[in-house]
């Protein structure tokens, strides 16, 4: 009896234990980009259409290095920063979910190349 209970238990929680891992450690593809670009359309309404911000208030996120979005999105979502209309957005997401997001935002190129580069200012 007890036995096969805990049989149960192991063909159950380990594939579920399992999972996080499993995720933590897929490289993306671009099937998870596109699914974070899915995502993104809850992010323009501040952020701008892909991630160009005409707000000063909001950050650009375009062409901002991946790592540094996923860290400032895993911070907004433990607690680390705050901000009273970021941080619900970022408790709303799963890892996967931050780590696309970052990969499609960042794969969107500088601002230079995404905006209009006459206002960008030249080095000369
Ligand atoms: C309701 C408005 C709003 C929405 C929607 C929103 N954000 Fe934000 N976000 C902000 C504000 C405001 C800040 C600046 C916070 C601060 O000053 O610390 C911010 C900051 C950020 C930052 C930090 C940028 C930096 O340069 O440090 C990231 C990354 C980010 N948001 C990603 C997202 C993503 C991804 C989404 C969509 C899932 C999203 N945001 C949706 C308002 C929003």
């Amino acid at each position: 009896m007890r036995r096969n209970r805990d049989g149960v238990w192991q063909k159950v929680l380990v594939p579920v234990m399992g999972l996080p891992l499993v995720l933590a450690f897929a490289p993306l593809t671009a099937q998870d980009e596109a699914r974070g670009e899915g995502r993104s359309t809850e992010c323009v309404a501040c952020h701008g259409t892909r991630g160009v911000s005409e707000n000063p208030m909001f950050p650009h996120l375009a062409g901002q290095n991946a790592p540094y979005l996923q860290i400032q999105l895993e911070n907004f979502r433990d607690g680390t920063r705050y901000h009273p209309l970021m941080t619900p957005v970022a408790q709303s997401l799963t890892d996967q979910e931050i780590r696309e997001l970052a990969e499609y935002f960042s794969n969107i190129g500088s601002l230079v190349r995404v905006g209009d580069a006459s206002s960008a200012g030249s080095p000369e």
